[in-house]
Order: structure tokens, then sequence, then C-alpha cells
């Protein structure tokens, strides 16, 4: 049993950081951002809540999906980000949405979230007969987290959301899901609060290299290694389920952190690049959002169109990595 978009959704904040916005606080510039990465922009939240962002995706997926809210079964929502440490996402914006008879929680893959979102909401479809529509949203607001005087990680990301209803189909679907948690102190942001009783109180070295509070750390070449392997794995640990290749699929939708990672991955899966969709370059790393909102704007723009085969490539803090492969 597989799966069907019906409709998708975004929300963007009006924001825009450009590289040279980024000159004014850290010692950096336009073309080492560009070449390093390629990103020339982001968008970053203002007063925007991530359940606001991510009820505003949602809202335009159910209706493009031109479905009726309360038939909605289940919401997951995918975030790194959440505003609160409880409700969940998902509760806030089962409310705004009207998803009144769908049960909701939330999944945190950083920024493999969407595909793991798809890989549960799926399963929840085959054995749940009377569920019909899962709304799974994903809604991020780095900026909240970031370190602004680190420029080797500040520079990276972006905010926004992206939303995905999705019903049961007799399309073929296969995904993998996969961790690697001895990574885990390779990217973190702690929670408010905790790192100053671990080490006032205990005296407790947790392992993680950044004490401070809640700001994003990352070894950036650690991570780097990771997520040139992690690419072509996740893709090959789903498409090997079902004996597909490389040359079997229309568009990848990889997530979208760093342009050379992505090209790299591209060559290891001897796939050319003009398969791959790239939106990094406008929206940075939006984390769980980046692969949704690859998928709503390629859409949108009839670059990807029905009945294509797709696979949705992540990888993330965690470390976490998700592959799924299905026709759109
Ligand atoms: N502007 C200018 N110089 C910068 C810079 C910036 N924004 N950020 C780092 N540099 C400098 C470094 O300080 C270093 O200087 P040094 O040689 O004098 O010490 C030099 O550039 C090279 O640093 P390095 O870390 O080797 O660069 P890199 O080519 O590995 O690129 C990242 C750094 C962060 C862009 C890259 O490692 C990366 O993309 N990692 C993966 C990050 C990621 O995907 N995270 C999200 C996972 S979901």
């Amino acid at each position: 049993m597989g799966i069907k978009i019906l409709g998708t959704g975004c929300y963007l904040p009006d924001q825009k950081l450009t590289n040279n916005d980024f000159t004014k606080f850290v010692d950096t510039n336009d073309e080492w951002i560009r070449t390093r990465t390629g990103i020339a922009e982001r968008r970053m939240a203002g007063w925007e809540p991530v359940w606001y962002m991510g009820s505003e995706a949602a809202r335009q997926a159910i209706a493009q999906a031109g479905i009726a809210p309360e038939d909605i079964g289940l919401v997951i929502a995918a975030s790194a980000t959440n505003d609160f440490h409880t409700p969940s996402i998902a509760c806030l914006v089962q409310h705004e949405t009207g998803a009144v008879n769908a049960a909701a929680f939330d999944v945190n893959a950083a920024c493999s979230g969407f595909v793991y979102a798809l890989d549960t909401a799926r399963r929840f479809l085959e054995t749940d007969t009377g569920m019909k529509y899962v709304l799974i949203v994903a809604a991020e607001a780095l900026s909240r987290f970031l370190d602004f005087g680190d420029r080797s990680s500040c520079i990276l990301f972006g905010d926004g959301a992206a939303a995905a209803v999705i019903e049961r189909s007799d399309k073929p679907f296969t995904s993998a899901l996969g961790a690697d948690g001895s990574g885990g102190r390779l990217l973190y942001a702690r929670s408010v609060g905790v790192a100053e009783e671990i080490k006032v109180e205990h005296e407790f070295d947790d392992g993680f290299p950044e004490k401070r509070l809640h700001k994003l750390y990352q070894d950036g070449r650690e991570v780097y290694k990771f997520a040139t392997k992690a690419l072509p794995k996740a893709f090959h640990l789903a498409a090997d389920k079902a004996g597909i290749t490389p040359e079997d699929i229309d568009w990848f939708v990889p997530h979208q952190a760093n342009i050379r990672i992505i090209e790299t991955a591209a060559k290891n899966l001897g796939a050319p690049m003009e398969k791959f969709i790239v939106t990094l370059d406008h929206y940075g790393n939006t984390s769980s959002v980046s692969i949704p909102l690859a998928l709503h704007e390629s859409i949108e723009k009839g670059v990807i169109k029905r009945g294509q085969k797709l696979a949705l490539i992540g990888f993330g803090a965690g470390l976490t990595y998700a592959g799924a492969i299905f026709e759109y």
C-alpha cells in the first residue's frame, strides 16, 4: 500500500537575510557563502511562532487537497524548534485548521523529520482503515536557536513551514528510516535550562562540547562527511526493497543543506544533477521544512508532475537519515 499527496502548502516569513547582511555581524562575505554552500538568501521568522507558520502552510495544503478538515484522522508535525516543550505543534495546528477529529503528535528527527512523518503516516493509513487523510506539517524557526556570532553555522539556516495532505493509494511506496546516535554531539541545541542544572548541581560532563544554553552547535566538517554518505544510503536502503535504481527516478528531492553535499550525493548515486531539486539558494537549510518546501515549490512551478517517480532523501541532527520513494 502506498500514499498519494493530495495537496501541499507553505508559509514563508517576509523577512529576507542576504549573504551581505551577515557581513554586519560576522567576518564573512557573499562569495565565500555562495561557493562553499550554494546559499544566497534565507527567510527569518520575526513575530511568527512556529505553530502559526505550520498552521498557515497546513491551511493551504488542505485547501489545495479540496478536503474537509473534519475528515483528517491524524496530524503529524515535524520540527526541531517547537515554541513549547508542550503542547505539541501538531495539537495547535489541529485546532487552528479545524481538524477536530484528528489525533495529533510531533516527531523530532531534525532535518529528516518530514520523511520520518511520511513513513509514519503511511503505516497509520495501512493499519487504521477508518482513517481517510493525514496532514503532515513541517515548521521551523532555526533563527531563534542560532549563534549569530558563529560564522560557520549561522549563515546556513532559514525559517518557514510546509505541509502536505496524504491519503492511501495502491501505487508502490518504499521507505527506510535510520539513525546513528553516536553523532548526537556533532549537531545540537540544548533545551533552555537543562545545561546549567547539569553543571551546577551534578558537576556532570555530558560530553557535549558547547555548554551554552540553547544555541546551535555544529561540527561542520564531521556533519558534512556524514551527509555525503547518508543521502545515497537513504536512497539505496529504500530503493533496494523494491529493486529500484536511480535511473527509475524522475526527481530526487534531497534535504537542502549545502549544494556541495547534493552534488556529491548525485555523483555517488550516478544520477545527473538535473534530476535534483535545488531550492537552498533562496531558502537556505530550513531543517524538516526543506524537503516538503522543495516539493511544494516544484509542484507549483509545474516541474514535478503527476505520475512522476520521486525520491525524498534526508539527513539531519540525531544523527538521522531517511528515504521515501513513490509516485506523485
Ligand atoms: N565566511 C568566511 N569564512 C568562513 C565562514 C564564513 N561564513 N565559515 C567558516 N569559515 C572559514 C573557517 O573559519 C576556516 O578558516 P580557517 O581555515 O582560517 O580556519 C575556513 O573557512 C574553512 O573552514 P571549513 O570548516 O573547512 O569550511 P568548509 O568548506 O567545511 O565549509 C561548512 C563549512 C559548515 C559550510 C561545511 O562544513 C558544511 O556545510 N557542513 C555541513 C553542515 C550541514 O549540512 N549542517 C546541517 C545538517 S542538517
